[in-house]
């Protein structure tokens, strides 16, 4: 049985390894391994994420993680970006466990924080433009796209471009 809880140092390893292995499995076909690699190494080390599970605050509320049998199968977070309005700042699963409802369970999570904690009134997420993984699964759960921007991760020659979806809450 899935069971939902708000990560703790102990869940560091299985977040690394979820978002490392959710990460080169959604982006594989779209972005160039060299952007997939520095994305990873500069979000989802070790140390960034004891950071992360540690020190929580309005702006970002730690990480949520999915558990079977106490192995982390899925982790997310989100955090405010104003006095109003969340954002999911991240979201993956072990790419074999898609399509159970894991993703949906983390995002209510993350979503009843925003809403119960920080009285969020509406919710953003940026998604990478041709994330048919991603896309799908924001759309069936009310999020609708509002405008293109670049991607955040582009280092000099890449033009990557994010997606920015809302729902209200
Ligand atoms: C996005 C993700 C977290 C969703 O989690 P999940 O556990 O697979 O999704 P769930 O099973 O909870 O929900 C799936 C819902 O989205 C819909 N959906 C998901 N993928 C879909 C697809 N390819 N086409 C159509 N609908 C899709 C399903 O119909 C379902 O809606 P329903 O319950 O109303 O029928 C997960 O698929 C994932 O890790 N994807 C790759 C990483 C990613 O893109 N993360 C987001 C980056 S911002």
């Amino acid at each position: 049985m899935i069971k939902i809880c708000k990560a703790d140092p102990s869940h560091v390893h299985g977040i690394a390894k979820v978002c490392s292995d959710g990460y080169r499995a959604t982006y594989g076909e779209t972005h160039s391994k060299e952007y997939i690699e520095r994305i990873i190494s500069e979000f989802y080390n070790t140390d960034r994420i004891v950071d992360e599970v540690t020190k929580t605050s309005r702006y970002w509320g730690g990480y949520f993680v999915a558990l079977d049998n106490n192995e982390v199968v899925g982790a997310g977070g989100g955090g405010m970006i104003n006095d109003t309005a969340g954002e999911v700042f991240v979201l993956y699963l072990d790419p074999n466990r898609r399509n159970e409802g894991i993703g949906t369970m983390l995002l209510e999570a993350i979503t009843k924080q925003q809403k119960e904690e920080y009285n969020a009134s509406e919710q953003w997420v940026s998604v990478q433009k041709g994330n048919e993984k991603g896309i799908p699964f924001y759309e069936a759960r009310g999020f609708i796209f509002q405008h293109e921007q670049n991607g955040y991760g582009n280092a000099d020659g890449e033009d990557y471009i994010s997606l920015r979806y809302c729902r209200q809450l």
